[in-house]
């Protein structure tokens, strides 16, 4: 009975979903649309990743998109919840711009009392705070951003940093973003050039530091040497319960944050996320398939034009070719019945190809009949001679009246 019960246990143990695991530690390999609370233009793609925005351009006040783990967590002990619980936070994420390096605003990942955000702005704001409260000790808002505008009026010192936020979009500490080789190596990464990149928040409630780092998923281990390593005692931030998850906004400019995978841990070290399994994203207007177009459209365009140049050559021919053995039966020739069309008689002479000499008004050629193989004599009386035609016709008549071995006898059908 006692071992049935503990089989139970241990069954209702391992079916729990992670959004219900034990000590505030989660892993998400991807996302259903119930794994997070989502709001604004946040959604989860068919494929399971989280999308928080839909990249479409915003005028003021700016789409936002936020997505949270939907149960609070206890980031403080009481009593007195003084001392901050150590957290580590790992997730993947890319940014799909139109225009790398200069897209529109980054995400944070974000810490907050309360997860209605409806009074935020988009834009350099995040989406977490607006003109009036941004910088306000209230918030009680920590954030890391990872943005890719640079804002004069934000501090911003470059357009692709990564930047710890306190109640404010007004980073206290940022950098650019680079990571280190496993040769110790530094290396830029440009976060909106649809580079897949694995990213570490670790805080130290203890020594009150706050360590984040970077790597593009070909560097798939953590680097040795993080981005940021900065001093900060979030106690005063954070309240004794708060939420965790993303946020975002974007303006003028259109970008897509998509995050992929996601695991946290209260006073622990994250669990490892299985890059394997990462959803797949859509991907579009890449500079490689802009490219690929612009070489699918000139070829197309070159095809249709080597296609135009050799039908107007064609009829070109085909039109030549008519115009050489096209004929006008003449009125007098009535009188002949056994007239040849003038394509036969050019055939024959292979297009008046071998004159034999120049007679009045004309040249006279050799040519062969096709079928009988009789060879003949032919003369080309000159266009609009309207003395040779005549002299010619009667020079016609008299020959039909005559025989002699080198005059072919006027045979029906040559
Ligand atoms: C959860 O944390 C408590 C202490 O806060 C500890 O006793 C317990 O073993 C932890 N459980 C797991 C599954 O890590
Ligand atoms: C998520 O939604 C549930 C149900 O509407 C609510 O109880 C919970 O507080 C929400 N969590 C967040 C983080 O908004
Ligand atoms: C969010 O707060 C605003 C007022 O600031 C309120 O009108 C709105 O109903 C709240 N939304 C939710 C989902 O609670
Ligand atoms: C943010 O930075 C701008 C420009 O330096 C400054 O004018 C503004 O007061 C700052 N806001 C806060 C809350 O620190
Ligand atoms: C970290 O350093 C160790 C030795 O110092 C090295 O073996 C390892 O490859 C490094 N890892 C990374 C990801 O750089
Ligand atoms: C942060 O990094 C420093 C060295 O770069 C290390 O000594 C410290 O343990 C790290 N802290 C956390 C919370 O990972």
């Amino acid at each position: 009975m006692s071992l049935l019960i503990f089989l139970v246990q241990i069954l209702a143990h391992t079916c729990r979903s992670p959004a219900t695991s034990l000590n505030n530690t989660f892993l998400f390999n991807g996302f259903r649309p119930s794994d997070l609370n989502l709001s604004d233009s946040a959604t989860v793609t068919r494929t399971g990743a989280l999308s928080l925005t839909n990249g479409h351009l915003a005028t003021n006040p700016g789409i936002k998109g936020h997505a949270f783990y939907p149960a609070i967590l206890q980031f403080k002990k009481p009593p007195g919840a003084k001392k901050t619980h150590s957290f580590s936070t790992r997730f993947v994420f890319e940014i799909v711009s139109h225009f790398p390096e200069s897209g529109g605003h980054g995400f944070a990942f974000v810490l907050a009392p309360a997860t209605n955000f409806s009074q935020a702005t988009g834009g350099s704001y995040l989406g977490l705070f607006n003109r009036e409260n941004n910088g306000n000790p209230s918030n009680h808002v920590f954030a890391v951003e990872f943005d890719t505008v640079q804002q004069e009026k934000m501090n911003d010192k470059d357009g692709n940093h990564v930047g710890i936020d306190v109640n404010g979009a007004n980073s206290s500490f940022l950098k650019p973003a680079t990571y280190y080789t496993e040769f110790g190596k530094k290396e830029k990464v440009v976060l909106d050039c649809q580079t897949t990149i694995q990213a570490w928040i670790e805080y130290d409630g203890q020594g009150k530091q706050l360590n984040v780092t970077i790597a593009p998923l070909s560097h798939p281990l953590k680097p040795n040497c993080s981005l940021i390593s900065y001093s900060i005692d979030l106690s005063p931030v954070l309240l004794e319960h708060m939420y965790v998850g993303f946020s975002d906004g974007i303006q003028k400019l259109e970008s897509k944050h998509y995050i992929l995978a996601w695991s946290f841990a209260m006073d622990g070290k994250a669990p490892e996320l299985d890059l394997s399994r990462l959803p797949s994203i859509p991907r579009d207007h890449t500079p490689l398939w802009k490219s690929f177009k612009l070489f699918l459209f000139v070829s197309a365009a070159l095809v249709a034009l080597l296609f135009l140049i050799i039908r107007v050559g064609i009829s070109y021919l085909i039109k030549r070719k008519r115009k050489l053995t096209s004929e006008k039966i003449e009125g007098w020739e009535m009188d002949y019945p056994h007239r040849l069309p003038y394509k036969k008689i050019y055939r024959a002479t292979k297009g008046f190809k071998e004159e034999l000499g120049k007679g009045g008004f004309g040249s006279v050629y050799k040519g062969v009949l096709p079928r009988s193989g009789i060879e003949v004599a032919v003369k080309r009386v000159s266009h609009g001679s309207k003395q040779g035609m005549r002299e010619f016709v009667a020079e016609l008549s008299s020959l039909g009246r005559m025989r002699h071995r080198n005059l072919v006898r006027p045979t029906p059908g040559l």
